[in-house]
Parts: C-alpha cells; sequence; structure tokens
C-alpha cells in the first residue's frame, strides 16, 4: 500500500501507524522543575541523542488537548534544565503511571512511588535506580508545523551537562544493555525490551 499523511483509514489502516513504523524508539523519561519549585516527571518515546561532542538530546512534546505545553515544555522553558533518565525493564510500570495526565505541580516521583537523587549539575533529580540518566540544559526549542486545526509540538534541544551510569550495568569498560534490557515505544500500545545482542563492524574504507 501507498498513502499519503492523514489518509491511513482509507488504506484500511485504523490508526495512524507512523509510531508502528519508526519503531523501537528509545524513552526519554523526563524529570524537570518549574519556577515555582515543583517537579516533573513524564515519558516521551519522540526522543533521541542527536550529537556527540557535545552531546545533544532533543524531546518533542505535543500540546495538551486545550492548546497548552505539556508540563515537562513548561518547566524546561521555565527553568531551562531537565533530566533524562533511562528506563530499564524493571522501570516499565513506574514509567507508565508517570504518563497520566496529572494537574500542574503534582510530583509523578511522589504518585509512582519513586526516590530522587539530586542532580551534580542541574536543579533537578535523576529518577533513582535507574541503568543511566543524562542531565541537560535547554539549548533550543524548535516549534514544529501544526496541520490545520491541530496544535504544535515542540521540539526541546538539550546539552547534556552530566552523565550518570550505575556502575553494576558496566563490564569490562562498557555498558552491557542486557543487565537493564532497556524499553522501547513501538506502535499502538506496544512495547519492546532489549534482551539480545550482537555485533557488526562497519566496512574499511578503500576509497
Ligand atoms: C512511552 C510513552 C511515550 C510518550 N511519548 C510522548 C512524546 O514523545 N511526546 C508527547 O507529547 N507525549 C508523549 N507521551 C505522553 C506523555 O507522557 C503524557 O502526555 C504526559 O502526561 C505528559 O506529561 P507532562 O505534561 O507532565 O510533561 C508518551 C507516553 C508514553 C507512555
Amino acid at each position: 500500500m501507498f498513502f499519503k499523511p492523514g489518509t491511513h483509514k482509507d488504506a484500511g489502516l485504523h490508526y495512524n501507524p507512523l509510531k508502528a513504523i519508526v519503531a523501537p524508539r528509545p524513552i526519554g523519561w523526563i524529570a524537570s522543575r518549574g519556577n515555582d519549585k515543583s517537579l516533573n516527571l513524564a515519558p516521551y518515546s519522540f526522543f533521541n541523542a542527536i550529537a556527540e561532542l557535545p552531546p545533544m538530546v532533543m524531546f518533542s512534546a505535543g500540546s495538551n488537548p486545550d492548546g497548552s505545553d505539556k508540563d515537562s515544555l513548561r518547566n524546561v522553558k521555565e527553568t531551562g534544565e531537565f533530566t533524562v533518565n533511562i528506563v530499564g525493564a524493571a522501570q516499565g510500570d513506574a514509567m507508565n503511571i508517570t504518563s497520566g495526565s496529572y494537574a500542574y505541580g503534582s510530583n509523578e516521583f511522589e504518585l509512582a512511588n519513586l526516590g530522587m537523587i539530586d542532580g551534580e549539575t542541574v536543579n533537578v533529580p535523576r529518577v533513582a535506580n535507574v541503568p543511566a540518566a543524562l542531565e541537560c540544559t535547554h539549548w533550543q526549542t524548535i516549534v514544529l508545523p501544526a496541520d490545520e486545526g491541530a496544535h504544535p509540538c515542540s521540539m526541546v534541544i538539550g546539552r547534556v551537562t552530566g552523565i550518570y551510569i550505575d556502575d553494576d550495568v558496566v563490564v569490562d569498560g562498557k555498558i552491557d544493555n542486557t543487565l537493564f534490557q532497556p524499553l522501547a515505544r513501538l506502535g499502538y500500545k506496544d512495547y519492546a525490551k532489549v534482551t539480545e545482542l550482537f555485533e557488526m563492524s562497519r566496512p574499511t574504507t578503500t576509497a
């Protein structure tokens, strides 16, 4: 089949398939703090690392149904900092709890019974017991185009200022992903976890 965006139903697909096509996507579990000092935690799968030197990451937040900013976006606009927490299989249920639509100022760390560890380079905590976390400062937000009648998504780009890794997931100087089985988001309500690895070396350049 082939179709243009927005016409998936005519093609026999019940739901917009984009997120099942661009899958698996890593999950950035974003912690942030507002000007009022309140804390927020929510998962974003429009998330990725986008550069290494310096390390940069991005997440993309849709709007609330009334067009207002999601709390994570509001907080990053207000205080310019966030942490990205990596979701291992053990954190899946808690991550899901934090995706609920709670009133601004609700502390999802408490709602999901999660511990907090103070940031080293930012005034935002990371989630206790995650396999890894990135402390970030806001670099730039790009407001993406919106279809007629839709609210825009905002792509938040941050610069990584601190990196936490649980020593227990490091083996021989390398992170072993099978030790925490990072969760990834697919389409619909589907998730995947990394349980198996294989290596490939890039071709050596001769030309
Ligand atoms: C695994 C997962 C991934 C999600 N990814 C996104 C995303 O990339 N962008 C987005 O706007 N909402 C995403 N959501 C929904 C938000 O987590 C949800 O709207 C949440 O309430 C936003 O919280 P906040 O307003 O506290 O930032 C995702 C939800 C789940 C469970």
